[in-house]
């Protein structure tokens, strides 16, 4: 078995997931297939809505004799009739239903392990919102026992641990750690269905985030029991590879259609909404007048249409950047779910997801609401305006919101200014303070955001803007006659290229990194056709590209070697295993399984330095994955060489 990232946006990834049955392109959903009974069988499955692994539930085959029999004879592939992966579960649920269940924990994981299931289930402790704590606490502590009994047995079938602890963060959090530290290899989120049916989403998001901070972040995540499709998007972004439905089928027999933003009972349905091969072969009426059976099934594959296609529309948000922009859009459907976002403007979850956000996408930033200011991408870049850009004079000229970029909308006030004297130049864009330099750097410029902005936006903007600008005098733009309240200063000429190129420099790579980069003999060669900086040389090397999409650098080799030089150890670096090393200076990427330590404070699409364990460099790259990702996926790239020594 193995899993690998090969796409990422927010917490979410696109991931590669192995099995021995096959290949399974994560996030995805699970259909629950019923042995006793398959509206849809998983063959038809795979062919109408390209479902890659179903679920099962071993403990409905294990009580039913014949289905027994059949499985121990035959497998379980042959038993449902599939050949792609299987996962099963393990009876904890009907324990949940039902109450007290007669199976041993060891025995069903033996007996899932013996009919070939892909990925087994322990029998894990459901851990109900309703639970005191030590309850919840003593429920854990059996799961992580029989998790440690489960694990000698299973075997070469993957086995799924399930993190429980009620709604209690720390609880499940710590079950995360330890379950982490076992030989296990696949991690459901157990105990959320009773959230989800009472739409509880904001507990729902604070499960996953627990679980998540706990967990080893190279192990697939599975949210269980989650099957509407209206919580995928926010359940990804958080790090959510697998769902498990049966609400397909459960819903169909109650007649009622699966939507993105929620279901409708078929009754009051004048129109179907959708254009599924079931929506646009019966109108409503014809659909209410099949017999029951038919109806049901028509239903169930209405519902997998739109759910499959809920799930493809995340994967491609993953791909073009625009996650989040999709979990927003998707909270406005349900309010429980819209609350459910503030939860993210926790400071503590900012941190965490700020890990794992890419340092750029291809697309911009859109606002949707008042969560969009509260965005990890946001938040990491109001941190480093503070943290890693330092104004330089007394004074500073705030403008306000203008069209972008800035200095291009700005350039002849700018020059009236710099022709009196130096100063900073800083826009009270919608986004927070943004200094002139800046401007063309992700997502300054790659942000849309409405005329009319949100009070909550305004007001942490305008608090940002304070601590920003707190150590100058401000003069703001109000038109010409500002002209008049600047007082003129001799002056040498403002070099505002130098000054874009190393402020851009010290908050991509952090704050010494433009001495470092630029000291010597500067040249910037320009875009002709669109007079955007390019290339720079220093010493009549090139040290650095900037991106026309991002505004940031790309590190090119005599960059590399400059910041290497200055920036000390483990400062911008990935540490590789000397087996490693030949296949880097070849131009070979790097993979995960050759990582033997990286900088913290590296992020997904990071420019960095590839040295060996001497600390000797070796070529600069862009890294794939954050550290915790590079020191625990064993698959997969994670630093992509760009130029080696
Ligand atoms: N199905 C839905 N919730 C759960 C859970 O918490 N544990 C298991 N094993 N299966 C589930
Ligand atoms: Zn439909």
């Amino acid at each position: 078995m193995t899993f690998e990232i090969r796409d990422r946006d927010a917490a979410g990834r696109i991931g590669k997931f192995t099995t021995k049955h096959g290949v399974v392109t994560t996030p995805t959903l699970l259909p629950v297939i019923n042995p006793n009974k398959m509206v849809i069988t998983p063959k038809e499955m795979k062919k109408q809505f390209g479902t890659e692994m179903v679920i099962t539930n071993s403990y409905i085959i294990r009580n039913d004799q014949k289905l027994r029999e059949k499985a121990l004879q035959d497998g379980l592939h042959k038993l449902i009739d599939f050949d792609g992966p299987i996962m099963t579960d393990s009876g904890t649920f009907q324990s949940y239903i039902y109450g007290k269940i007669e199976v041993d924990p060891i025995e069903i994981v033996e007996f899932q392990r013996d009919i070939g299931s892909d990925i087994g289930t322990i029998l894990d402790v459901f851990g109900t919102p309703d639970q005191t704590k030590t309850t919840a606490q003593n429920g854990v502590n059996e799961t992580i026992k029989r998790a440690k009994k489960s694990i000698p047995v299973k075997q070469d079938m993957m086995l799924a641990c399930t993190v429980q602890g009620s709604i209690y963060p720390d609880l499940r959090e710590t079950c995360a750690q330890e379950l982490s530290s076992l030989d296990a290899d696949f991690f459901p989120i157990g105990g959320v269905v009773p959230l989800m049916e009472n739409q509880r989403y904001t507990d729902l998001v604070r499960c996953i985030l627990a679980a998540k901070k706990g967990l080893n972040p190279s192990k697939p995540v599975h949210l269980f029991g989650a099957g509407h499709p209206l919580v995928f998007p926010l359940a990804v972004a958080l790090g959510c590879d697998f769902f498990d439905s049966s609400a397909y089928v459960k819903y169909a027999y109650d007649q009622r259609l699966i939507f993105s933003w929620g279901t409708e009972k078929l009754e009051r349905l004048t129109e179907l909404p959708c254009s599924c091969p079931v929506c646009t072969s019966f109108t409503a009426s014809e659909l209410r007048a099949l017999k029951p059976e038919e109806c049901i099934r028509e239903i169930a594959r209405h519902n997998l249409y739109v759910s499959f296609s809920e799930i493809k529309k995340i994967r491609n948000a993953i791909i073009d950047g625009t996650l989040w922009e999709l979990v927003e859009q998707q909270a406005t459907a349900n309010p429980y779910l819209l609350d459910s976002l503030k939860e993210l403007r926790n400071k503590e979850h900012k941190q965490w997801l700020e890990q794992f956000e890419p340092i750029s996408t291809q697309r911009a930033v859109f606002y949707t609401g008042d969560h969009t200011i509260h965005r990890p991408i946001i938040y990491r870049l109001h941190e480093r305006i503070l943290h890693r850009h330092e104004p330089q004079y007394d004074t500073s000229v705030v403008f306000p919101e203008g069209n972008k970029p800035y200095s291009r909308y700005y350039a002849n006030e700018i020059q009236k200014i710099f022709e009196k004297r130096p100063v900073n130049i800083v826009i009270d864009s919608a986004l927070g303070p943004v200094p002139l330099e800046l401007d063309e750097m992700y997502p300054f410029a790659q942000s849309i955001f409405p005329d009319h902005i949100d009070q909550e936006t305004q007001k942490l903007t305008q608090k940002l803007f304070k601590e920003f600008t707190k150590k100058t005098k401000i003069i703001r733009w109000t038109g010409n006659e500002t002209l008049k309240k600047i007082s003129a200063k001799k002056h040498k000429p403002i070099d505002c290229d130098l000054r874009k190129i190393s402020a851009v420099a010290d908050m991509q790579f952090g704050n010494s990194a433009s001495t470092a980069l630029f000291n010597g003999t500067l040249k910037i060669v320009k875009s002709k056709t669109t007079e955007k900086i390019r290339n720079i040389y220093v010493d009549e090397k090139h040290v650095v590209s900037m991106r026309a999409e991002d505004g940031l650098f790309t590190l090119r080799i005599h960059g590399g070697k400059r910041l290497h030089a200055s920036l000390p150890f483990p400062k911008l670096r990935v540490v590789i295993d000397s087996d490693a090393v030949p296949f880097v200076k070849n131009g070979k990427s790097v993979f995960a399984q050759f990582i033997i330590d990286a900088d913290p404070q590296l992020r997904p699409n990071d420019e960095c330095l590839i040295v060996d364990q001497n600390d000797t460099f070796i070529a600069t790259g862009r890294a794939m994955l954050n550290r915790m990702e590079m020191m625990t996926f064993k698959h997969g790239m994670a630093v992509k060489t760009r130029e080696s020594i």
